[in-house]
């Protein structure tokens, strides 16, 4: 175990330089103080398709160029600090998105900016390290390791990323109590209830402090409780400046984001602002707003940045 982990390390780290200099060589770099942040995400016309000839899924095509037909794809900047819900029928592209936002899958065409790196121009140890660095995934299917207890769960990340195992048990403890789960640590995906289990996945999500949070119908297997139990934590999260992108079917669920985006046979067809960039999200606002007017009221903010 020790040697593996000891490789693995290393490789990281090796990984980490070259993604350093990446960073370095970026448009971010050099930026003259007070200078607006540039779009955590900037995506250029881009397309996803599957199969050949007649047999082609255009999953992502974006609108059509007026003169040929062709598929021009989906242009899109997200600010930091923005909460995106992604909205549509099964099978409208909003995966085959996110998959692609979360450098877990790689366009057909066009460019994709993260944090200002091309990622079009990173290589596989690269990019798991931007995973790793810069992304939280939450899934609908909650994707724990079975026969493994929450505070291993959530502290893999920090293993993967170097992390020593004193400064790794600490942070994970610390990530479960944030979600309400400091008492559950020594239990299994199999002793917890389901709503429990994807707020292990949130910790999971969130122990290595990154920037973005990706979900993909994260309460799409829970009751009405846990679905407000984990927006919460998600509200909380966007409120302390993590940017979030959600896939959802629910109405009540896209409430809570700031920026609602509708998707439609692979092309973004609305996309509307329910609330400021800065700033809580709509729902958690006119909570603190209400708990504001009433003295007695409750308006805690959960999950502070690292
Ligand atoms: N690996 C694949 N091979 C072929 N076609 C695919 C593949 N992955 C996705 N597709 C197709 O791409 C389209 C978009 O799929 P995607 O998973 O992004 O939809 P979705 O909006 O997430 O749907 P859902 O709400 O059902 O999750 C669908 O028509 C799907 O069949
Ligand atoms: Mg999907």
């Amino acid at each position: 175990m020790a040697r593996g982990t000891r490789g693995r390390r290393s490789r990281a780290a090796a990984a980490a330089d070259a993604l350093a200099g990446l960073e370095e060589s970026g448009p971010h770099e050099g930026r003259p103080a007070g200078q607006p942040t540039p779009p955590v995400i900037q995506v250029r016309r881009l397309t996803k398709s599957y199969g050949h000839g007649d047999a082609t899924v255009h999953a992502l095509r974006g609108p059509s160029d007026p003169e040929t037909g062709e598929p021009m794809g989906v242009s899109l900047d997200i600010e930091q600090g923005d909460f995106v819900a992604v909205m549509g029928s099964s099978g409208s592209g909003k995966s085959t998105l996110m998959n692609i936002l979360g450098c877990l899958d790689v366009p057909t065409a066009g460019r994709y900016l993260l944090d200002g790196i091309d990622v079009g121009h990173l290589d596989e140890q690269q990019l798991s390290l931007v995973r790793n660095r810069k992304i939280g995934f939450i899934f609908q299917s909650f994707n724990l390791v079975p026969r493994t207890t929450a505070l291993a769960q959530v502290e893999l990340p920090l293993a993967y990323a170097g992390v020593r195992a004193a400064e790794r048990r600490k942070r994970a403890l610390a990530a479960l109590a944030l979600v309400g789960l400091g008492d559950r640590a020594d239990h299994k995906p199999n002793e917890l209830s389901g709503g429990q289990q994807q707020r292990v996945a949130v910790a999971r999500s969130l122990v290595t402090a990154p920037a973005m949070l990706l979900a993909d119908e994260p309460t799409g297997n829970l009751d009405t409780r846990s679905t407000s139990e984990v927006l919460a934590i998600i509200d909380g999260l966007n409120a302390t400046g993590r940017t979030v992108v959600l896939i959802t079917h629910e109405d009540e669920v896209a409430a809570h984001a700031k920026r609602v985006l509708r998707l439609v046979d692979g092309q973004v067809i609305s996309d509307v602002r329910q609330g400021p960039v800065a700033g809580p999200p709509p729902v958690l606002a006119a909570q603190l707003a209400g708990a504001h007017q009433s003295p007695g009221g409750q308006g805690e903010l959960i999950g502070g940045r690292r």
